[in-house]
C-alpha cells in the first residue's frame, strides 16, 4: 500500500528538522554553498507547526518526505504575479530523502497536496523556487505548475510557480481570475 501524506505531530519535529537538513546537505553537496544550505532545527518546525500545517510521508517507521501548506503569504511572495485566487496555499519546505530522490515520492506528495487544499476549500496552490541549478523548478513545472514570474527577493532570484485548482467548495462564487483581478460569475 502507498504511504499517505498526513498531518505530522509535534513529536515530529526533530524527525522533520533532520530530513530537510540531509535534503539542504545533498544540494549543497552536488551544488555548492548556497541559500538552498540553510539550517532547519525543531524549534523552526515547531513554530511552523503553529502557524501552518507540516505534512509527512512515513514509511516503515521513518518520515521520507514533507511539505507545509499555510494560507499566510510569505515574505518573499508578491502577490501581484499571480491570478487573483480567493484562498490560496503557499507550499513551501518540501524535502525528499535525498536517497530516495527521483522515484516519484516528490509527484505524489504535490498529488495529495492538492487534495488537503481541495478539502481545505483553497483554489490554488502558490510557491517559489530558487531561480538556480540547484532549484526544484523543473519538477514543480513536471507536476503541472505553471511560471508566473521572476524577482529578485533580498538579492535572491526566486521563480515563481501557481497552480490553479478547481474546487467545488472554494469560496462561493469566484474563480481565479487574471492577476490583480479577481473573476466575477457569469
Ligand atoms: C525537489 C524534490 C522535492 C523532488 O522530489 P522527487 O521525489 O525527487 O521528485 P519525483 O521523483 O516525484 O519527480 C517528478 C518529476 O520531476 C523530475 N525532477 C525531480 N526533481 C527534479 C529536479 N531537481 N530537476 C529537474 N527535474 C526534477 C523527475 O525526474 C520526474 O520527472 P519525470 O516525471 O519525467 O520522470 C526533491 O528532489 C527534493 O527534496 N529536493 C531537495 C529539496 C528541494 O529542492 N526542495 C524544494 C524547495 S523549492
Amino acid at each position: 500500500m502507498r504511504p499517505e501524506l498526513r498531518l505530522a505531530e509535534c513529536c515530529e519535529a526533530a524527525a522533520i528538522a533532520a530530513l530537510r537538513v540531509l535534503a539542504a546537505e545533498d544540494l549543497t553537496n552536488r551544488f555548492g554553498l548556497g541559500h538552498w544550505s540553510g539550517n532547519t532545527t525543531e524549534r523552526g518546525v515547531l513554530f511552523a507547526m503553529r502557524i501552518a500545517k507540516v505534512y509527512v510521508l512515513q514509511a516503515q517507521h521513518k518520515i521520507i518526505a514533507t511539505l507545509t501548506l499555510s494560507t499566510r503569504k510569505p515574505w518573499a511572495i508578491d502577490r501581484k504575479y499571480f491570478s487573483a485566487c480567493k484562498r490560496p496555499f503557499y507550499l513551501t519546505a518540501m524535502a525528499v530523502m535525498p536517497t530516495l530522490q527521483r522515484r516519484g515520492i516528490g509527484r505524489q506528495c504535490i498529488e495529495a497536496a492538492i487534495e488537503k487544499v481541495k478539502q481545505e476549500s483553497g483554489d490554488a496552490i502558490f510557491l517559489d523556487a530558487y531561480d538556480a541549478v540547484a532549484g526544484a523548478g523543473a519538477f514543480y513545472r513536471k507536476c503541472g505548475f505553471r511560471e508566473v514570474g521572476r524577482v529578485s527577493y533580498r538579492s535572491v532570484p526566486l521563480v515563481y510557480y501557481e497552480m490553479l485548482i478547481e474546487n467545488p467548495l472554494s469560496p462561493a462564487g469566484i474563480a481565479c481570475g487574471p492577476r490583480g483581478k479577481p473573476r466575477t460569475p457569469r
